[in-house]
């Protein structure tokens, strides 16, 4: 049985993580630790929330001492790191709150662990889990060989270098001090309760709404998508058989060019609108209500500065010695995907609130 602190609990792999991982292992505590900035949600844990083996705590990892403290009083084993600032154009725009919680968090909650587990009298055996992204490897040419964990650190924008940077203090805390832990990189997620701020999430949001749905550049630039669940499948795999001191790359195997990606998501919608009259009134403004191509929304933008061409990521490891494999292809989770938005639109209102607003005015013109 373990207790288990997740920070970054109520944002989207978080708390997709919380759910999984209570429903997988009914007998483990779960302490659910977030500062709730503009990306987390306690709406995000409902399911969860009267569940006897979850407590939700409301802190910041930036105050080491008070992680520290929950740390000894909830007996915690192994953490799951997820809390970070996430995303990439916020970073371009605006580096600080990235180096304050991505690396000094990242730091806070290490020295928390270190304190705790090697020098407070336990027994253990203790694990320190890292979520990071593989947008630590920089990007890949068209034709190169997928990131494996021996590609070269090579961040291009300012959340893959305080990745890379978080990265980095938890290898070292391993290295020095012996603190158990380990590392996995992964591709870009997609699924229930993502911020519609990520591409995926923003364009159902924004077809939806009958509104532009925004192209980077040429949207000739490739990512490799994998199921949240699949995701959170993968990491209890190694927190199950991981190797301590060990990274390990998890990825969907579903390398898809943006532009196809938004053209998928448009051809569902046409067929979902054209067989269901109830979405047709529940959503007029959407070019499908009235028999029109939803892909009429696709508007080609200026491009993210410094924008990775490519990421692909070689899971080879993982597969072979933890059994990782994610269940869904990008077609099926994709589905499920636009099907849970659909569903949740009280959940997705309420987190587009005033400071999300804001951001789509400053951002996106139109
Ligand atoms: P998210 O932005 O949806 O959620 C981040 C959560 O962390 C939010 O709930 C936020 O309130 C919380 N948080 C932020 N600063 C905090 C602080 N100082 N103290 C406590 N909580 C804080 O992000 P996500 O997409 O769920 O990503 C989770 C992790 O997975 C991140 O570390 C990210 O780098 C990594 N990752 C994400 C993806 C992806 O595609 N989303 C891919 C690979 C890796
Ligand atoms: P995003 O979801 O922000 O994830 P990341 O930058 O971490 O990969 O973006 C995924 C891809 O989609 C990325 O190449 C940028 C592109 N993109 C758009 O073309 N339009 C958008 O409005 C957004 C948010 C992203």
């Amino acid at each position: 049985m373990r207790r288990l602190l997740v920070t970054g609990a109520a944002g989207f792999i978080g708390s997709n993580f919380v759910q999984y991982w209570l429903e997988a292992h009914r007998d483990d505590h779960v302490v659910a630790l977030d500062v709730l900035t503009y990306a987390g949600n306690l709406s995000s844990l409902d399911p969860v929330l009267k569940n006897s083996k979850l407590k939700f705590v409301k802190m910041d990892i930036l105050e080491g001492e008070r992680v520290r403290a929950l740390m000894e009083r909830e007996q915690i084993d192994t953490i799951v790191h997820f809390a970070a600032e996430s995303h990439v154009d916020r970073s371009i725009h605006g580096p600080d709150p990235f180096l304050e919680t991505n690396i000094r968090g990242t730091h806070e909650l290490l020295k928390a662990a270190k304190t705790v587990w090697l020098t407070g009298g336990g027994s253990g055996p203790y694990q320190f889990h890292h979520i990071s992204t593989d947008e630590v490897f920089g990007t890949l040419a068209a034709d190169a060989p997928a990131f494996t964990e021996e590609t070269s650190y090579a961040p291009n924008s300012p959340y893959a270098a305080t990745k890379a940077a978080s990265d980095h203090l938890v290898r070292a805390y391993h290295h020095t001090y012996g603190l158990p832990v380990t590392t996995s990189n992964c591709s870009n997620n997609y699924g229930p309760y993502q911020f519609p701020e990520k591409l995926i999430p923003l364009a159902i949001v924004r077809a939806l709404e009958g509104k532009p749905i925004p192209v980077y550049g040429d949207g000739l630039q490739s990512r490799d998508w994998l199921y949240v669940r699949d995701h959170c499948r993968g990491i209890d795999r190694i927190l199950e058989k991981g190797r301590v001191g060990e990274t390990y790359n998890l990825g969907g195997g579903a390398e898809r060019k943006n532009i196809d990606v938004i053209k998928m998501l448009c051809s569902k919608f046409n067929a979902m609108f054209q067989s269901d009259a109830g979405l047709r009134s529940r959503f007029p403004r959407c070019p499908a209500a009235d028999g029109g191509d939803t892909a009429s929304l696709i508007t080609f933008v200026r491009d993210r500065p410094g924008h990775d061409r490519r990421y692909a990521v070689d899971a080879m490891k993982a597969t072979l010695e933890t059994g990782y494999g994610p269940a869904e292809s990008f077609e099926t989770g994709l589905g499920k995907t636009i099907v849970w938005y659909i569903a949740n639109e009280p959940w997705w209102r309420s987190v587009m609130d005033g400071s999300y607003k804001e951001w789509m005015k400053q951002h996106y013109s139109g």
